[in-house]
């Protein structure tokens, strides 16, 4: 079967000349569909840089991202620019809502560019789903961070997405909350089957997905099923 998303040999560096970083050393990897998968690491060990190749976010230094199958490599910036509204959702720690606009306009504004005929259309049944139809007219301002997040997993959905990619969803919730957010990421994702893909330092969130992957210093040093 296609593989939502993969890297061969992919080595990502940042920045130029002495200030140079190797951010990711040769990582090869396959995201199946529907398949659960953690990326555990240390601060800087390179999961948010993966999390971002997986989703065709960065240009590779080395090697090669392939998305459902297609080298990132002969992709146009229109093509790239369609699968990310389209196929690959993110849940960043921060949640990233557009501030300015409502629950309800942040959920719509995902299903309109994602413009898929297969995405869920109603935004306050999105909202619903994550139990929070009640705050659909509230600015993410006027939220809690569990809220604001459980609003970018309805915007995810919205884009009815092959590949969610989730960055420390709970990195800045207390343990009860955080453990509520993942149990719907868990629900969530039984339901609609999209494959994820969640990068976590933590061991117990990384214990709640089918593979675990670890980094350190850019590269896989372990894996576990
Ligand atoms: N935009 C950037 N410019 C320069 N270096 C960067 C940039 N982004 C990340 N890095 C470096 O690349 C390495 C990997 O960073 P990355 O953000 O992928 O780590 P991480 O595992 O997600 O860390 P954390 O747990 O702190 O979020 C680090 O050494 C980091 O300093
Ligand atoms: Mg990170």
């Amino acid at each position: 079967m296609t593989s939502v998303s993969a890297c061969r040999e992919l080595v990502v560096e940042y920045g130029h000349g002495d200030g140079r970083v190797r951010a990711l050393d040769h990582v090869s990897l396959d995201v199946a569909p529907g398949e659960r998968l953690a990326l555990r690491g240390r601060s800087g060990s390179g999961k948010t840089t993966l999390l971002h190749a997986l989703g065709g976010l960065v240009e590779p230094t080395g090697g090669e991202v392939e998305l459902e199958g297609r080298p990132l490599a002969t992709l146009d910036e229109e093509a790239r620019r369609r699968m990310r509204a389209t196929r690959i959702a993110y849940v960043f720690q921060g949640a990233n809502l557009l501030p300015t606009f409502t629950g309800f306009e942040n959920v719509a504004f995902a299903i309109r560019a994602a413009a898929s005929p297969d995405a869920p259309t109603d935004p306050l049944m999105l909202l619903g789903l994550v139990g929070l139809a009640g705050k659909a007219e509230h600015l993410p301002g006027e939220m809690s961070g569990g809220e604001r997040q459980r609003v970018a997993l309805a915007r995810a959905l919205g884009q009815h997405p092959g590949l969610l990619l989730c960055d420390e969803p709970t990195g800045q919730l207390d343990s009860d909350t955080g453990a509520r957010i993942l149990d719907l990421i868990d629900a969530l994702q039984r339901e609609f089957g999209f494959a994820l893909v969640t990068a976590t330092h933590d061991e117990d969130v990384a214990a709640r997905h089918d593979r675990v992957v670890e980094l350190e210093e850019g590269r896989v040093v372990r894996e576990s099923a």
